[in-house]
Order: structure tokens, then sequence, then C-alpha cells
């Protein structure tokens, strides 16, 4: 049997990672949204593209979580985008909402699934999933970190230009302004990035890397990213379902590792069928030890908002 990926949100983010899973042809998927007609009109859509891509999978949109029943990892990019002026902290009451309901409804029906957390503010959404779902914290996950590497990544491409296939970094932290893009492990086909760029030009691009998100926001106006968003979230269930155990930065529930406990927020974690299977640890400096403690404390504070 294939496996079953459930997307709820059929938004931008949702129906592009639903394009993109069955473009991949890895899983049949289901697209949930509540608003009534477009989950089932964008999953046609995608379905009438799969002869052209060759992929024998389906893809179907619902509005109800029956259909969602037995899933092998459910995203969740349900909720509310950022608008122009707006921070994604600013999103933290209204999608805590939406996540708890989404949780709660399909926890019971796809009870050995994976949950892959998109909706912001990330970090906070897929701790208040993880606390709806009471799964082992290895089975929720949320995607920023990939994202933001690949952000971070590009922009070194663009710089140096080189080819981004050839550029690897790591972003720690949160999914915030405060993640903390780490250039001590950015290589350019193993070549440090100390190397090939100076430490001012480094700097700027760890700038807009933070800055990332709100680039595309003010230029599109009305919504934010979800092309590298959905790449990102794929990128995340194709490690899961092939068992792939690559290691990819996502928020991941902490249990002492950097001398953190209680949280989820982003570090690299080994990705396989059982989720997040392993945090590996870096050894940061004490500037990055600084700023990665920042991020955390920055996720805590929403989280005890919502938990107060
Ligand atoms: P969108 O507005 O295009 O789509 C959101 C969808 O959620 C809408 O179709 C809406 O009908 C649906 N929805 C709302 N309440 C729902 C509920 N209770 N149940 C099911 N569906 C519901 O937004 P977009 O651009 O797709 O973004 C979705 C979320 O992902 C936002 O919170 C955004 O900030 C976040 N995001 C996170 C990223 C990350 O790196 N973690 C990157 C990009 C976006
Ligand atoms: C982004 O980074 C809005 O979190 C989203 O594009």
């Amino acid at each position: 049997m294939k496996p079953k990926v459930t997307v709820i949100g059929a938004g931008n983010v949702g129906a592009t990672t639903a394009l993109m899973l069955s473009q991949a042809g890895i899983a049949d998927v289901v697209l949930y949204d509540i608003a009534e007609g477009v989950p089932q009109g964008k999953a046609l859509d995608i379905t009438e593209a799969t002869p052209l891509s060759g992929r024998s999978v389906s893809c179907r949109g619902t509005n109800s979580y029956d259909l969602t029943a037995g899933s092998d990892i459910i995203v969740i990019t349900a909720g509310f985008p950022r608008k122009p002026g707006m921070s994604r902290d600013d999103l933290l009451h209204a999608n805590t909402r939406v996540i708890r309901e989404v949780v709660t409804c399909t926890a019971g029906l796809s009870p050995e699934c994976i949950y892959i957390v998109v909706t912001n503010p990330m970090d906070v959404m897929t701790h208040i999933a993880w606390e709806a779902c009471g799964f082992d914290y290895r089975r929720v996950l949320g995607m920023g970190g990939i994202l933001d590497s690949a952000r971070f990544r590009t922009f070194i491409s663009m710089e140096l230009g080189v080819s981004p296939a050839d550029v690897n970094g790591m972003v720690l932290g949160g999914h915030g302004d405060l993640m903390v893009p780490l250039p001590n492990f950015t290589t350019v086909n193993g070549i440090p990035i100390a190397k090939l760029l100076s430490a001012s030009r480094t700097s700027a691009l760890i700038e807009r890397t933070r800055n990332g998100g709100a680039e595309i926001v003010s230029l599109l106006k009305t919504g934010s990213a979800y092309y590298a968003p959905a790449a990102s979230t794929v990128q995340m269930a194709r490690a899961i379902l092939l068992d792939e155990k690559r290691i990819l930065p996502c928020a991941a529930y902490l249990t002492g590792e950097y001398g953190i406990q209680g949280v989820f927020v982003g570090v690299p974690v080994l990705l396989g069928r059982g989720g997040a299977e392993k945090i590996l640890e870096l050894p940061l400096t004490q500037d990055e030890t600084t700023a990665f403690a920042a991020s955390v404390e920055a996720v805590r504070a929403m989280l005890d908002t919502i938990q107060r």
C-alpha cells in the first residue's frame, strides 16, 4: 500500500505541498480545508496533472476528517498567514485555536501518524500540536529550519555565483526574527564560507536570512511565501516516508540537548520513519550559544502567553 499524507489547509502552502508531493509520486495525498469546494477543486486540478508527471498517486480533497484516517504523515498548514506589518507572533492566538481543533480531530483517526507543523508561529504551534495529540514527542515536528537554511544557502550562492546545490548551511533556533544562522557550519562543497566571504558580507546575508519571510511578504503584499516552504515540507515528508536518515534542521522537542528542556525549537534532527530519531548537538561558540538561548527564550515566552 502506498503511504498516505494528509495536508490540512488547502491555501497557498498546503495546496503547493500537495502538488509537490503528488508530482514526487511518494504518497497518496488528502487535502483538507474548511472552505467548501476549495480542497476538492485544488485536489482535482492536482490529480489532472498526474498523467503529465507520470505518477500513479491519488490526490483527494475534502471538508471531512474521515478521509484523513490512516495517514502516515499529517502536515498542518491551516491557519492565518502573515500580512504586511504583521509579525509571526501576532498570529499566535488565532492559530492556537486552529491547531488544537485540527489535531483533536485527526489524532484519533491516524494514531500512528507523524505530524509536521507549518502554521506560524511554528515552534509554538508544534508544541500545541504535541500537547493536543499526546503522541511520543519524536512523532511531532515543525518545519522552519529547512526553509531558513534554504534561504541562507540561496543568498550565499547568489553572492558567490555558485550553484545553490553546492551550498550547505545550518540554521538553529526558533523560526522567527531571532533564528541563528551558523556560518561555522556552512560550506560550499566542503569549503568553509569564511574562506570565501568576508565577515561583513556574511553578516549581511545572515540578516537577509532572518528577514527572508518578511522580504517575501513585503513583495507579495497579500500573503507570505509558499513555494520554498512547500518544498521544505516535502523534503521532511520524503525523509520520513523513505526512512532516509537525513540530517535536517527541524523544530523538535528538546529533553536536555544544548542544556535545554521542554520546548520545541529548531535543531539538527536525524529524520527517519520514526520521526525525530535523534537530535545532533553541534559545538557552538559562546556567541552562538547566547543567540540560541535568546531564540529559545522567545519561543518559551510565546508558549507562556498561551499556557497562562
Ligand atoms: P493561506 O491563507 O493561503 O491558507 C490557510 C488555509 O487554512 C486557508 O485555506 C484556510 O481556509 C485554512 N484554514 C483556516 N482555518 C482552518 C481550520 N480550522 N481547518 C482547516 N483549514 C483551515 O495561508 P498560507 O500562505 O498557506 O500559510 C499557512 C500557514 O503557514 C500560516 O500560518 C503561515 O504563516 C505559515 N507558514 C509557515 C512557514 C514556515 O516556515 N513554518 C512558511 C510559510 C507559511
Ligand atoms: C516565512 O518564513 C511566513 O514563516 C513564513 O516565509
